[in-house]
């Protein structure tokens, strides 16, 4: 087929595939195990660590008891290298049985009774990027049904080994398919990265009707270095990436690596920031078993993950690159309130930054901000008032911000503080 046949086949399935089964209204949040556990197949040595039930259901149990469920943080999702190298004699795809022997619908069952959701993992082509059995263009309705069979809540449909033609094709019909099997389940869509994350090559308002969320860029790993490089991505291509996002539609720029080897406690508030006002998916991928305590009051911040899910989910922007290295993000919330972020990319000492409201766009009036890493809470803030602060190198601070006449009667009692807010006059 030629790519003008394949691009009208493509108009005609998008007329009567948008995925509307009211799912994912906030970005997800959850657990995911690629850039911790990536393609750990060794269970005899690594029996702990490996890709097998066993890793899924303690995590299920940390997520069940640690007070993450409570907070939001309910998918459990299985990435690359579950699978059996054979699909079975009916076509299926199958776990491989030495390290999933209980099967994925038994594996579901049991992140269900937790009141978890079980995501799954997929590639549309020919192997998966681990060389596991693909979905082609054929095998799209059978892995749906068998996904959904299982009890299956979420999709990640990956992209390796296919050309653009076979995505342009197969990533709409797995929309339909998923929709097809009844079971509301998430579709998470890796197309873009595929194509250079960027239009024309991408068409967002498509990939908006028929997935919830999207892989723009690159795999995160776990350094400083990868997530300043994608804070840098998206940002640079705000113009783009931002009016794509909303409820049910969400840009992707990959997992938390809060809680691994790769980041100070200051780049880690930092991830946490931006993911917010990013309005990403809140998936982690890091031992839950294993976890410090800065990294666990981080990833449970609850100011931090309201930002985050605000009902509005209008995606932030950065507003400002300053010469000194100092950026301001900002992210327009529900009920007349504002996050913003001053994130430093200096590498020196923590800098003195001074600005005011009035200088970052605010309306005249009077407003106040909590701190969203520090717990206090900054009153008598005039939109012309000019303040300084100190921001520590890779660090961030991070405001909550809304006008001063709500502060007494809503806002308190939505964002349940973490401590009692000590109040700094200006
Ligand atoms: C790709 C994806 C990753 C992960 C791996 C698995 O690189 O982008 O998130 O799923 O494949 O092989």
């Amino acid at each position: 087929m030629g790519p003008l046949a394949a691009a009208q086949l493509l108009a005609l399935i998008s007329l009567t595939v948008a995925l509307d089964n009211g799912l994912l209204k906030t970005p997800p949040m959850g657990w995911m195990a690629w850039e911790r556990f990536r393609c750990d197949v060794d269970c005899k040595d690594d029996p702990k660590n490996c890709i097998s039930e066993v890793l899924f259901r303690d995590i299920a149990d940390r997520l069940a008891e640690d007070g993450w469920k409570e907070l939001g943080y309910e998918y459990v999702i299985i990435d690359d290298c579950w699978m059996s190298m054979q699909r079975d004699e009916h076509g299926r795809l199958q776990p491989e049985p030495s390290r999933f022997p209980g099967g994925i619908a038994k594996l579901a069952r049991y992140i269900h009774d937790r009141e978890l959701k079980l995501g799954i993992y997929a590639d549309m082509g020919t192997h998966t990027c681990m060389g596991f059995p693909g979905t082609t263009l054929d095998k799209i309705e059978i892995d749906a049904q068998t996904f959904a069979s299982w009890g299956v809540d979420y999709l990640k449909f990956d992209g390796c080994s296919s050309n653009p033609v076979e995505q342009m094709l197969g990533y709409p019909l797995m929309s339909k398919a998923l929709n097809a099997t009844g079971r509301p389940i998430a579709y998470s869509c890796s197309w873009p990265v595929y194509v250079g994350g960027l239009p024309p090559n991408v068409n967002y308002s498509l990939l908006g009707d028929i997935c919830h969320l999207w892989r723009n860029y690159n795999d995160i790993q776990d350094s400083w270095d990868s997530v300043q490089d994608i804070i840098e991505w998206y940002s640079n291509n705000q113009d783009y990436l931002q009016p794509a996002a909303g409820p049910g539609r969400w840009n992707d720029p990959d997992m938390l690596i809060i809680g691994n080897f790769g980041l100070s406690v200051d780049q880690a508030r930092s991830q946490m920031a931006l993911w917010a006002i990013m309005a990403a998916p809140l998936i982690m991928s890091n031992d839950l078993r294993n976890l410090g305590n800065s990294a666990r009051t981080i990833l449970q911040n609850k100011v931090a993950i309201a930002i985050n899910q605000d009902p509005l989910g209008i995606q932030g922007r950065r507003l400002l690159t300053e010469k000194t290295h100092i950026e301001v993000y900002w992210r327009p919330l529900s009920r007349s309130a504002s996050a913003i972020v001053f994130l430093s990319r200096r590498t020196d000492m923590p800098y003195l930054y001074r600005t005011s409201l009035a200088k970052l766009n605010y309306d005249a009036g009077n407003y106040e901000a909590y701190d969203v890493f520090n717990g206090l809470t900054v009153t008598g803030l005039n939109a012309t008032t000019e303040f300084t602060f100190s921001i520590n190198p890779s660090g961030v601070v991070m405001w909550y911000v809304y006008p001063e006449q709500q502060s007494k009667q809503t806002e308190k009692s939505h964002y349940q503080h973490e401590k009692a807010s000590h109040h700094t006059v200006l």
